[in-house]
């Protein structure tokens, strides 16, 4: 059995920077409310006059990635692209990919775990490479939530929260020993998919009924969420992902030497990093700077991480995230 490793990182974000002052000329919302409650000071959105896509930031990201891992694109086997915000309903976004970087006919999967879709595509991708199927594998987390957020009073609850980016990484074969990922632990609980979602339009109720309805009061087509709701649940899988990842390794919490939440909101991570007794410079944060990036959000905090020296040969890095479906997950890394 072969194990996989990180071989390159890569991140992309719009320039555009939308600050809670911003926000607070299209919706009654203020920077204190904003920063209180979620560390958020500012996020990326698209500016719609530069024609950015979701698949567009992926792009970016992954060109950074495949040359960081001294590779080209002929070299990539497989593409696994999670986003919940792809530039078209169907097909997804990973064919996107595979065409705008001009990629040999290599497959491509589409990954729906919403925030916790990094955390399952690098555990898919370690599987195809622990099977000896492919050998190097493009990974990527991308998210364009700005172009489907209600900028009104009504949608404030969520619109504030969430921004635009992309990571991607090159997750390749190694045959250093102990090195790479050590494990990845997966969950989902579907009874509270409700809780935070976008239902519609979809095929439960599709655009025809949607426009016959004519309800000017229908918000299925904005997302949901039930924050305090989310907020508990979150606290309590988020902990038990990462204790899952340590105790599959054998690893204490004073083993991490970096842990990189979902950027979903700084509350859940600083109460995590409390939880474990993690000093401060062993927990990364940066929603400060970019709101929720869903699935782009672990990516994204991995390779900043990475660039300002953060993580180094030999590190245990602990990533791990909570989201829509209810899903969550952690994988465990020895640099
Ligand atoms: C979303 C979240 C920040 C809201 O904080 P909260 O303390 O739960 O706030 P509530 O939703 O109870 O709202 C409190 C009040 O603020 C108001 N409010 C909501 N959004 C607001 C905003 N952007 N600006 C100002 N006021 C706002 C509400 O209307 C409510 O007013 P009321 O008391 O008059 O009814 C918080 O619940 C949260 O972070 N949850 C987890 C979110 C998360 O992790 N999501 C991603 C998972 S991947």
């Amino acid at each position: 059995m072969y194990s996989s490793k990180i071989t390159g990182l890569g991140y992309f974000v719009p320039d555009n920077v939308v600050t809670n002052d911003d926000l607070s000329q299209w919706m009654d919302t203020n920077d204190e409310w904003i920063q209180e409650r979620t560390g958020i000071k500012e996020r990326r959105w698209i500016d719609p006059k530069t024609g950015e896509t979701t698949s567009t930031m992926a792009v970016k990201a992954s060109k950074i990635a495949i040359e960081r891992a001294g590779l080209t694109k002929d070299d990539i086997d497989f593409i696994i692209f999670a986003t919940l915000s792809p530039d078209m309903y169907f097909p997804g976004g990973g064919v996107r990919v595979q065409d705008m970087l001009d990629m040999p006919t290599i497959g491509a999967l589409d990954v729906r775990n919403q925030c916790s879709g990094f955390i399952y595509s690098l555990s898919v991708a370690d599987q195809f490479i622990k099977t000896g199927m492919y050998k190097n594998i493009l990974v990527i987390g991308a998210e364009n939530h700005s172009g489907g957020l209600e900028k009104s009073t009504r949608g404030r609850g969520v619109t504030v929260i969430f921004g635009d980016g992309a990571g991607a990484a090159v997750l390749s074969r190694t045959e250093e020993k102990g090195k790479g990922i050590l494990s990845s632990h997966l969950h989902s609980e579907g009874k509270h998919a409700k809780e935070l979602a976008l239902e519609g339009p979809a095929t439960q109720r599709w655009v025809p009924e949607i426009i016959a309805e004519n309800d000017p009061n229908d918000v299925s087509y904005f997302p949901y969420m039930n924050g305090q709701f989310v907020f508990k649940h979150a606290v309590v899988r988020f902990s038990e992902a990462i204790v899952e990842g340590l105790q599959a390794n054998n690893l204490q919490k004073e083993d991490i030497d970096m842990l990189i939440p979902h950027q979903a909101n700084l509350r859940i991570a600083q109460f995590i990093q409390k939880k474990f007794g993690l000093p401060d410079e062993n927990v990364y944060n940066n929603i400060q700077r970019y709101g929720n990036t869903t699935a782009a959000s672990v990516i994204i905090a991995l390779t900043e991480a990475w660039e300002k020296g953060k993580i180094n040969d030999g590190d245990l890095v602990v990533l791990a995230a909570f989201g829509s479906g209810f899903t969550w997950g952690s994988v465990v890394l020895r640099w």
